[in-house]
């Protein structure tokens, strides 16, 4: 089903649709990737309203473009204009990519397969799991570790949020209070909290000493590189990983998915480096 990007030639299209698009790094990731791949092609981003999403698509189905790049406030809303789904994308409701196959729209969800990438490059090594939030990158990760038999507990500001979402896709919802932390080897921050403001944390006033020593905590949130809950981890001696390798692998699996080329997280993580950002000061 995925046609080959051609080596030489016009340049195939790939592109990012966002409201807003400021300060994306996508383009330097995937084209540093066709430039591994020796392939031409071009990726860029384009601010598209939700008024404009619809027609955005309808132009992704012409010869030599590949597909897209879809992010706020586009993920839910896109998967009514596909003409198929992966499984992932049907059961999480969201879409972060579509696939211009010969004219046909396919709908993927590359962010659980790079979530779960990502944990096993930062070393997470099985066990129950907490996620925190209950949006679209929540979904991804409930689906992605259940998928692998997790145990998984959903732990949101609001809990009417967290039980739908568990009531959907597995998992129990609980209050903090009733977390047993000393059994949690996972920690995901799939909430929005610390998102450009390093003094934000979804877990205030907690005690991370509470967590097996060789718990993980992974925030999806990776500016600033090194957050508020990442630090306070940290400080209580647990590993804590940013999620700019979650960044860099859902990247990477679109990439695939529409060249064939199969390349190495490598790539992406240097691109990103040479943007000014990393995994986060390690331990
Ligand atoms: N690294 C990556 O590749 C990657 C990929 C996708 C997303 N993300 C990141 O993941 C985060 C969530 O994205 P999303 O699309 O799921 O967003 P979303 O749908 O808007 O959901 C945000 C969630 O965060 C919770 N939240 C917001 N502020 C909070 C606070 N101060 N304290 C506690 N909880 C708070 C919300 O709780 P309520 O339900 O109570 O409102 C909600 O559950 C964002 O930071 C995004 O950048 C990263």
């Amino acid at each position: 089903m995925r046609e080959k990007a051609k080596p030489a030639g016009r340049p195939v299209q790939a592109y990012l649709f966002a409201d807003p698009v400021s300060h994306t790094l996508s383009p330097v990731m995937h084209n540093a990737a066709f430039a591994a791949c020796g392939l031409a092609g071009e990726y860029s981003a384009r601010w598209v309203s939700a008024a404009e999403l619809g027609q955005a698509l309808a132009s992704l189905r012409v010869e030599g473009v590949l597909g897209a790049n879809l992010t706020i406030p586009h993920k839910e809303t896109a998967v009514a204009y596909m003409d198929s789904l992966s499984g992932a994308a049907r059961t999480i409701g969201a879409i972060n990519t579509v696939i211009n196959v010969g004219g046909q729209l396919h709908g993927d969800n590359t962010d659980a397969p790079g979530l779960a990438a990502a944990l096993s490059d930062a070393g997470d090594a099985g066990g129950p799991a907490v996620v925190l939030g209950a949006g679209g990158a929540a979904r991804a990760a409930v689906y992605a570790l259940r998928l692998r038999q997790r145990e998984v507990f959903v732990v949101n500001r609001t809990p009417d949020r967290a039980r739908s979402l568990t009531a959907a896709l597995g998992g129990q919802a609980l209050d903090r209070a009733a977390v047993s932390w000393e059994q949690v080897s996972l920690i995901v921050n799939a909430s929005s909290a610390g998102l450009n403001d390093p003094d934000q944390t979804p877990l205030l006033d907690f005690d991370f000493a509470a967590l097996p020593p060789s718990a993980l905590v992974y925030d999806m949130v990776y500016k600033p590189a090194e957050t508020r809950m990442m630090r306070e981890a940290r400080a209580a001696g647990l590993r804590a990983e940013n999620g700019l390798g979650m960044l860099a692998q859902q990247a990477r699996l679109a990439f695939i998915a529409w060249t064939g080329c199969e390349i190495g997280i490598k790539v992406f993580l240097d691109a990103l480096r040479l943007h000014g950002l990393d995994r986060g000061a390690p331990l």
